[in-house]
């Protein structure tokens, strides 16, 4: 009986009162190790274009079969990141990464990368910050999901998830790929 009475009595009192004498306060952290985030999550919504000038991206290690974009090939990107569709549009940043291919099925067609991407912004609102984005990235599909694993500058402790659709492409020309960002940070 005792035992329901102080169970009825911890849900009807707030956590805050529960807890206020048998739990120290967490010791503040040293100012001077880093900055501590606010309280309240924020949330940004970026919606940018990615200029793939030079379609023919630099192969630095090739993998064990001769598929160009096959198993084990790891490829750098370095793309300019504009604020509009045109490529002569405000530059905002670059896409500096690269992408390894996972898939060891021969079939050019069903070519899978991993990619690992950082997008740095040099102007505009988010000027200065980074933000980090890795996933799986099916070549040929129009359109791709990739997680936002993290962040700097303002996207300290980002996290969430982003969309890339392929608006144009042209495999010796240049391509256009149209990014829909959304990221949760502090
Ligand atoms: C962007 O940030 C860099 C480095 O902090 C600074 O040198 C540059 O002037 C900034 N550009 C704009 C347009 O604010
Ligand atoms: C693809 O790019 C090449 C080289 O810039 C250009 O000559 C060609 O017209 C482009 N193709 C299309 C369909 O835009």
């Amino acid at each position: 009986m005792t035992t329901i009475k102080i169970f009825l009595l911890l849900l009807l009192l707030p956590p805050t009162v529960i807890f206020a004498d048998s739990v120290a306060a967490p010791a503040p952290a040293p100012d001077n190790i880093f900055e501590k985030p606010g309280s309240l999550e924020k949330y940004t919504y970026i919606h940018l274009y990615v200029q793939i000038i030079n379609p023919t991206q630099p192969l630095v290690v090739r993998g064990p079969n001769n598929n160009p974009l096959g198993f084990g090939n790891m490829i750098m990107v370095d793309n300019p990141l504009t604020e509009g569709i045109d490529s002569s549009s405000k530059l905002i940043g670059r896409e500096q990464g690269y992408t390894i291919g996972i898939s060891r099925d021969p079939d050019f067609s069903t070519t899978i990368n991993f990619l690992t991407l950082n997008l740095a912004f040099t102007d505009g609102e988010h000027n200065g910050s980074t933000i980090t984005v890795m996933g799986r990235d099916p070549v040929f599909n129009a359109q791709r999901e990739l997680m936002v694993v993290g962040g700097t500058g303002a996207f300290r402790m980002a996290r969430g998830y982003s969309f890339w659709t392929i608006n144009s492409f042209n495999i010796t020309g240049n391509s256009v790929v149209e990014g829909d960002i959304h990221v949760f940070h502090y």
